[in-house]
């Protein structure tokens, strides 16, 4: 890494400076850099260290669970217990939250440990997703109330991408800033300051192999996108799907387009596919503090009061005004069928 980059702890140190902080968040940031890092060696590893293919369990989705998906969230677990800078915690790989340190810290942190680990055995990108909440005045951090904090409330927010290199993207309510891993020294250095999505786009994601249960406004924008220059969209489109909304989110910051996961007639009864405490929320910041917009199809994400922890939600995200134009056709069909 050449020796005037940035690194992510020197970043840290000017953004703490910069709002008079007392280092806390630092602290609270490089107990995930020090996570995203164990758990880039065992992803880049893989079957060298006898990591690929599934354990026996399921977690609390039903879904059965790869080895190295237990593998991060142990890591998670012993990196965040250890250092007790969080009071609690709540992973997608754990039923309930877990208490660390309520008499101290005031920090809660949520993360879903592997994202998109359906690409593991085929060594194609996957993720870390995490979210860190502030512990409500007079609320006791044991109880699932804590928790349950709309995602404009987040102090912090990221993930972590394991492809062909290694980057952590974060946010702290004040941009969008990238990191890419040195795996030779072991230092993220800022390689993507202040990114941004830029309002138009001409690419989607979305599993179409779900296109037959669609909700008619998700149906309108797609059958509008694939007639391209000649349609009412009047441009072309192309389409991408990684099956790791990590991968996704990260192309999306990188050169713009808008991913959705909504919700369907077949996944309506779960409320959709992606959870939205430590999926949809934490990436919903990141995607609006970089200029774009994250809406349910009718409602803003960040805005929207959890009901529990693993709540499932369905998800628009992206170029802003791709967004708007779904957001108007939902409003639309409401108001046509309502
Ligand atoms: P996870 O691996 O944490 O369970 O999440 C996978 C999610 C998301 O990252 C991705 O966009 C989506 O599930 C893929 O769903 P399909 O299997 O329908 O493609
Ligand atoms: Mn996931
Ligand atoms: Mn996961």
């Amino acid at each position: 890494m050449p020796y005037r980059r940035v690194t992510l702890s020197q970043f840290m140190m000017e953004e703490q400076h910069r709002c008079g902080g007392s280092g806390v968040l630092t602290s609270l940031l490089t107990d995930i850099s020090v996570i995203c890092k164990m758990i880039s060696h065992e992803v880049n590893c893989g079957a060298l260290l006898g990591n690929l293919g599934m354990e026996e369990t399921k977690n609390i989705h039903g879904e059965k669970q790869k080895k190295l998906d237990v593998l991060s969230n142990k890591i998670f677990m012993h990196i965040v217990t250890k250092s007790k800078n969080y009071a609690a915690l709540a992973s997608e790989e754990l039923e309930n939250i877990h208490v660390i340190n309520d008499s101290v810290s005031q920090y809660l942190l949520l993360f879903d440990p592997l994202d998109g680990s359906s690409n593991i055995d085929i060594n194609n990108a996957v993720g870390s997703i995490f979210s860190i909440l502030r512990l409500p005045n007079d609320t006791n951090c044991s109880t699932l109330v804590a928790f349950l904090q709309p995602g404009i409330n987040q102090v912090a927010a990221g993930y972590a991408i394991y492809g062909s290199s290694t980057m952590l993207v974060l946010t702290t309510g004040n941009g969008v800033n990238g990191f890419t891993l040195d795996q030779n020294i072991g230092i993220f250095g800022l390689t993507h300051p202040n990114m941004q999505i830029s309002k138009d786009a001409n690419e989607f994601a979305i599993n179409a192999s779900r296109s037959r249960f669609w909700e008619p406004p998700i149906k309108r924008y797609i059958d509008e996108a694939l007639s391209g220059i000649d349609g009412p969209r009047s441009k072309d489109f192309n389409m991408r799907w990684v099956a790791s909304m990590v991968a996704e989110v990260h192309r999306i910051l990188c050169r713009s387009g808008i991913f959705m996961y909504p919700v369907d007639t077949k996944n309506i009864y779960h409320g959709g596919k992606l959870r939205l405490m430590y999926e949809v929320n934490p990436m919903a910041f990141i995607v609006e503090q970089a200029g774009g917009l994250a809406i349910t199809g009718y409602e803003r994400i960040l805005d929207l009061k959890p009901k529990s922890l693993h709540q499932r939600i369905g998800v628009i995200l992206g170029s802003k005004n791709e967004v708007e134009i779904l957001y108007r056709y939902h409003k639309e069909y409401d108001r046509m069928h309502n």
